[in-house]
């Protein structure tokens, strides 16, 4: 069953795509299932060199609402998705920032029940992958989305960007700020986890339902202590349009 819907979603895009992490291990989801906002930040923001999880969740959630700022005329009536939000780091500055709302999932329970704390505002609601599917069922729509260091975790990467892609208005453009790496939660014994890659790749997916707009660098300052090239190692920046 879960085979043929995604091999019916990844048709448009002429990809054969697996069901699964590599054969063999087993997904782990609740490495996600943060205990509290300290650890939730760690999971969100990993530190670079040169930089601690507090500074990089300062600085990287400054650049990315300026970059927004910067090209999208956002307002409060406007409703954005913040897809994978995780503990509400963008959430709560885009309201901040704009006096948007915000329509946030994120798959971890945790991760919910904290970024309602952190984020603390009534223009923010927080759906698990269930609630998201039926509100949309139910007609909800949102002007613009974001995906921030997220789908390169998802264990089924065609199945998110289907869901961003529905509840998105036709046109509307989403950023997407990912690894360049799968890095998938898997078990690795009885005790503990690790990150496995697979052949998933994140952008040909995307082209199923978006066209790719531009792609940019992180600049430099970001994150002093590494070179632009290594941060542009570890990830990209990607603005697209909803088409399909
Ligand atoms: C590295 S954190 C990034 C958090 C946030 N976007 C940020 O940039 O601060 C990844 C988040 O994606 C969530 N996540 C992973 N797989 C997901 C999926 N399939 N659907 C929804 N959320 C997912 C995790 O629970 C986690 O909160």
């Amino acid at each position: 069953m879960i085979r043929s819907i995604l091999q019916s979603l990844g048709k448009s895009a002429g990809t054969e795509i697996p069901v699964g992490p590599v054969a063999g291990t087993v997904y782990q989801p609740g490495f996600f299932e943060a205990k509290d906002l300290e650890t939730a930040k760690d999971i969100a923001v990993s530190p670079v060199p040169g930089m601690s999880v507090d500074e990089r969740w300062i600085h990287e959630t400054d650049f990315v609402v300026d970059m927004i700022g910067s090209r999208l005329g956002i307002n409060e009536n406007n409703r954005i998705l913040d897809f994978g939000c995780g503990p509400g780091r963008l959430s709560r500055a885009l309201i901040r920032r704009f006096g948007c709302s915000v329509i946030a999932v994120d798959m971890a329970e945790r991760m919910r029940k904290i970024s309602v704390e952190y984020v603390d505002s009534p223009c923010f609601q927080v759906f698990s992958l269930e609630e998201f599917d039926a509100k949309i069922k139910d007609g909800l729509s949102v002007d613009f989305g974001l995906a921030s260091w997220v789908l390169q975790h998802c264990m089924l990467p065609a199945a998110e960007i289907a869901r961003i892609a529905n509840a998105l208005i036709p046109d509307a453009p989403f950023l997407l700020i990912n690894g360049n790496e799968r890095l998938v939660p898997v078990e690795h014994d009885a005790s503990s986890i690790t990150w496995v890659g697979d052949n998933q790749d994140v952008d040909t997916l995307m082209r199923a339902r978006f066209t790719e707009l531009e792609r940019l660098s992180f600049p430099e300052e970001l994150a002093p202590g590494i070179t632009a090239a290594e941060l542009n190692a570890v990830g990209s920046i990607s603005w697209w349009r909803r088409t399909g």
